[in-house]
């Protein structure tokens, strides 16, 4: 059995896991810093940096404790996200994990988030406070199609093993947790965005509303920006106000301007908006397994909790769809050390030169 120890502080989540063979959770921890980040309706960096520092620690010696007391000795490896996300979050990670791997004489394997994100369909909990495992799925077949939608990400990835990839097409603009994210801020629905959108859009009418769906036959690549400034224009026309430049108006729409929102059928645009961005995933996705006879398909990142997501893509695709549960598709580190235990048994090691990479992207579209 080999145990890797995995680290995640790519954007808001101080993480860390203890995962053994690539598949079995034996302890994760994940320290948020939603309620730190909800005052500025985003994720403040600098604020973010300074709080991975405060969290590390306590988080790693939570994991250790958790993972049965897991001696360093037990350990095989540590892995590491080392892109794509903000810099000064990411270099708390990889400077405290070659801290450890100095001081331990551990290998270091610096792992991608996207790759990571994939890698959340491999896991499995064990059943609490037993010692029986709940039965795991067997691991995903190749070859797969991933649908990777983040909060900084829209990827459509063709899987052909462990480690290859091949990018059908990713946004030419905004990420789809980003359209989620925004479209929130313009309905003063706060962050984030998507489980607000979520909850809005389960009273709505997804039909009262025809927006677009952009680029739906066109290839593979997506692109979310007409989709948030079709939503503007609804709520410009409810409030009967002229045409304003979004960053003015999605400035004006705060707590304190909420009110002026009242008439708007806020639960039936929420509705419309989410099944336009779902049904773009799906048709795309749907059209890349037949073009690829792949067997099956992977959602994955923080977008694939969404339910509708999950439902429609069950329901329209003739492959198996398979996701993971709603705490490994948003950041986690648990996904970090099954991606790095992959990487170790085929050998990959990284020296003590392993830098950040912020825009670090999974392959470059072929
Ligand atoms: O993967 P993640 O935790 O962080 C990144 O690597 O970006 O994804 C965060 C994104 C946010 O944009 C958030 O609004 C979105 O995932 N999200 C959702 C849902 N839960 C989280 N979007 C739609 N529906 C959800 N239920
Ligand atoms: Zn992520």
């Amino acid at each position: 059995m080999s145990l890797i120890l995995g680290l995640e502080t790519s954007c808001d989540e101080t993480a860390a896991a203890v995962v053994a063979d690539g598949r079995k959770i034996l302890s994760s921890v994940v320290a948020s810093q939603v309620e730190l980040h909800r005052q500025y309706g985003g994720v403040f960096p600098e604020m973010a940096s300074r709080q991975h520092i405060l969290d590390i620690v306590p988080v790693l010696e939570e994991t250790l404790l958790g993972a049965a007391g897991a001696e360093w000795t037990a350990l095989d490896a540590l892995a590491v996200t080392s892109g794509p996300g903000l810099v000064g979050s990411l270099l708390v990670g990889v400077n405290v994990a070659k801290a450890i791997a100095w001081a331990t004489a551990l290998p270091l394997i610096g792992v991608n988030h996207l790759e990571a994100h994939l890698y959340a369909n491999w896991l499995f909990t064990p059943a609490e406070g037993t010692n029986e495992e709940i039965k795991p799925l067997p691991a995903p077949r190749f070859p797969l199609i991933c649908l990777i939608v983040s909060g900084g990400h829209t990827d459509l990835v063709l899987m052909t093993g462990h480690g290859q990839y091949r990018v059908l097409g990713r946004t030419v603009d905004d990420a789809a947790g980003e359209a989620f994210d925004k479209v929130a801020r313009l309905l003063g629905l706060g962050y984030p965005g998507g489980p607000a959108i979520q909850a809005q859009a389960g009273g709505g009418n997804p039909q009262r509303f025809d927006l677009p769906r952009p680029m739906l036959k066109d290839g593979y690549n997506f692109s979310f920006s007409g989709l948030k400034t079709a939503v503007l224009r609804i709520v410009q026309k409810y409030e009967g106000r002229g045409r304003k430049p979004f960053k003015q108006r999605s400035r004006m729409v705060t707590s304190r301007t909420a009110p002026l929102l009242r008439r708007l059928p806020l639960a039936d645009l929420a509705a419309s908006f989410q099944a336009a961005v779902v049904d773009v995933l799906v048709e795309k996705t749907k059209r890349a397994t037949e073009q690829f006879q792949v067997e099956q398909v992977l959602l994955a990142g923080g977008v694939a909790s969404n339910t509708l997501l999950r439902q429609q893509m069950v329901a329209r695709l003739n492959v198996p769809v398979r996701y993971p549960p709603p705490e490994l598709c948003t950041d986690n580190a648990a996904m970090v050390a099954s991606t790095g235990y992959f990487k170790y048994m085929t050998g990959e090691r990284h020296s003590w030169d392993l830098d950040v990479c912020p825009s670090l992207a999974l392959t470059h579209p072929s």
